[in-house]
């Protein structure tokens, strides 16, 4: 037992798609979210650059006593997961592994999408974790940049989001995948302008779910699940405009998210 919260951190908003789902897979853990929307995008940033961002981002949440952390950014944990791991004495889970062990149960043509920022995509970390698990699939990589700008000011249903979505789409839309990864949590927040535009014999695989799944066993086999059933705890922190992440936010997790602070993330 350990009533520690855990700690999730992201670029920006698009870490709330993971949080949604640990909310309801582990209802008695508070969380500590972190969106760095100072610095967002990291998807067009360098590795080396995204590494140091996340290490600030983890120092920050260590402050806050957390007990585990999930990096709840696709570009994050492709840059360097396991450099994350090796670097901090806490249990650190990514969403790369989640997503492509969903991708690879769900299509039956072995042929899959993949969507992302221009980092992820770049860091072939998709494919590693897809081969892994099964080295007869096919992938087609795409990034969509602008699905992130997109989600961050809250357009995900307009017609500036289809648009860009059947611009970026129109290839795997005419290839034959059966399932498309949305391989950045900015991305689960345009899942329905996705879904018309790719149809609806495409599996979307959102890694989120697998994501809080995996946070679960980890949490239970290294003893820290919280077992006080109490009303859990929420606490945002972001490094740049807290009304416009609370409005943005409040909207996606359809719940109030009643207190934001700014804090300075330099500084870690
Ligand atoms: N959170 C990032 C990801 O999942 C997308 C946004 C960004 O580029 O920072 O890859």
């Amino acid at each position: 037992m350990d009533d520690r919260p855990i700690g999730v951190f992201d670029s920006g908003i698009g870490g709330l798609t993971v949080v949604k789902e640990i909310m309801e897979v582990l209802p008695y853990e508070d969380i500590i979210y972190f969106g760095d929307t100072a610095r967002v995008p990291y998807g067009t940033k360098s590795k080396e650059t995204v590494i140091k961002y996340a290490f600030q981002c983890i120092r920050f949440l260590l402050e806050k006593n957390v007990k585990a952390i999930v990096v709840a950014c696709n570009t994050a944990s492709a840059a360097g997961l396991d450099l994350i791991q090796q670097s901090f004495d806490l249990p650190i889970i990514g969403v790369v592994e989640p997503g492509a062990v969903t991708a690879c149960r769900v299509t039956n043509t072995k042929k899959i999408g993949i969507i992302g920022t221009e980092g992820t995509v770049s860091s072939g970390a998709y494919e590693r974790a897809i081969y892994n698990i099964d080295n007869n699939v096919k992938m087609i990589l795409k990034a969509c940049p602008l699905f992130v700008p997109i989600a961050e000011e809250g357009w995900q249903n307009t017609d500036i989001a289809k648009l860009t979505a059947e611009k970026y789409l129109s290839d795997l839309k005419d290839s034959d995948i059966d399932a498309l990864v949305m391989a950045c949590t900015h991305y689960p927040l345009l899942e329905q302008t996705i879904k018309e535009v790719m149809g609806e014999e495409i599996r979307l695989v959102n890694p989120a779910y697998e994501t809080a799944k995996v946070l679960e066993q980890m949490i239970n086999s290294n003893g820290l699940k919280n077992k006080n059933p109490h009303k859990a705890l929420y606490k945002y922190y972001v490094s740049d405009n807290p009304v416009k992440f609370k409005k943005v936010g409040e909207n996606f997790l359809n719940k109030p998210i009643g207190w934001v602070e700014k804090i300075d993330i330099e500084r870690y």
